[in-house]
């Protein structure tokens, strides 16, 4: 390995999150208009052969954790094939994906195999007319189907539940209560301004009234050691075989221990989620580039990352104004 990717405040950066695709088959309120957004065409995707490489060029620099998000990662044809060798990359210590698990059923025993590490899956509600409301389709059954069939395979489970006032903070105390009885972590999000469309946040459940909510339902559950280079701060019980925990996203309390870089489905590369993308990774691809040449273009832009996403997003100019959606970001 060569030397550590370090910023110019000491974070060590080792995760990227690599979005393969911007499409979905979902229409999720808080990432995308119902009628979709203007999705990328084929050829402006990197092709996982491009992902490989900058795989292997990433961990050449000690980036050792992969999660791969979308867009839905699975619809994109070749993913489960993809996600095996990108697994066989030297360096490679864990993959993980983020997906919203109703297409992933037929793909469990695959993905146990290859070593797929753990599996954050979007859920907001276990209520079937709202999921509907929600996604805007069908498929409550097949994400429970899957939790179920991940966790028997062995594959380690979070929920993501992004928490919406009056749309399905009703659903809090039930979702939680799944981790009651399986060992899976259920996470309260706060909702970020990624919808690509014009919505206006909700007055949103901030992570101090996320407390609240559980102090109030769950007064058991008690504040765990938050780890560093985690989005999530958590909450146990011995008498519970899972944990909860809160995603304060947009009050972004965890950039401090920041340890990521993000490649969008475009082959932006971004520094921070509320950057507007610092290195375009494709057109050095594409230009003749060679590693060394990449990898010294992603050591300058890893130096400069911002402070926080605050300083990043003043940094984007786009001063509050997300109009992008979650799903050309990854999440
Ligand atoms: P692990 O920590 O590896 O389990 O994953 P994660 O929680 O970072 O990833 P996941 O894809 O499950 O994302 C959960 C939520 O955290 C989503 O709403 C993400 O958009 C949000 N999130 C992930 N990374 C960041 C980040 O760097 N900054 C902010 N503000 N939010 C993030
Ligand atoms: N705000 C917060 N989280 C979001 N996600 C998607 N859109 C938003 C948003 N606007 C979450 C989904 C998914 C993860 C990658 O990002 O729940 O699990
Ligand atoms: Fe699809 Fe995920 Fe966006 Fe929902 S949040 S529409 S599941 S990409």
């Amino acid at each position: 390995m060569s030397q550590p990717l370090i910023d110019k405040y000491g974070r060590t950066i080792e995760y990227v999150r690599m979005a393969i695709t911007d499409r979905c088959n979902l229409r999720c309120y808080y990432c995308m208009p119902e009628c979709g957004i203007d999705f990328v065409k084929r050829r402006e995707l990197l092709s996982y052969e491009e992902l490989e490489r900058l795989m292997a060029i990433m961990a050449g620099m000690g980036v050792h954790k992969v999660r791969i998000t979308g867009g839905e990662p699975l619809v994109r044809k070749g993913s489960p094939e993809f996600m095996e060798r990108l697994k066989a990359t030297e360096g490679v210590e864990s993959m993980h994906l983020t997906t919203n698990a109703t297409l992933t059923y037929p793909h469990i025993d695959r993905l146990a195999e290859m070593g797929l590490s753990s599996v954050n899956i979007s859920l907001d509600t276990l209520d079937e007319a709202r999921f509907l409301a929600i996604t805007k389709r069908e498929g409550l059954d097949q994400v429970l189907a899957s939790i179920d069939a991940f966790l028997e395979k062995g594959i380690r489970v979070k929920l993501n539940m992004v928490v919406m006032y009056g749309v399905n903070d009703m659903d809090i105390a039930s979702m939680l209560e799944l981790a009651r009885n399986k060992p899976i972590e259920v996470r309260l999000i706060e909702e970020m301004p990624f919808n690509g469309s014009s919505h206006d946040l909700k007055p949103h459940w901030n992570f101090r009234k996320l407390e609240e909510s559980i102090a109030m339902n769950f007064p058991e559950l008690q504040k765990d050691e938050m780890f560093p280079g985690a989005t999530a701060y958590t909450f146990s019980d011995d008498s519970w075989k899972g944990n909860v925990g809160i995603i304060a996203a947009f009050s972004r309390t965890f950039c401090g221990t920041c340890n990521r870089l993000r490649i969008t489905p475009t082959g932006q590369l971004k520094v921070c989620l509320y950057d507007n993308g610092v290195l375009d990774l494709r057109e050095l691809l594409r230009d003749g580039s060679t590693d060394a040449e990449i990898e010294a273009r992603i050591r300058a832009v890893v130096a400069a990352k911002p402070k926080d996403g605050f300083e990043a997003e003043k940094l984007a100019e786009t001063s509050g104004e997300h109009r992008e959606s979650m799903a050309t970001i990854g999440g």
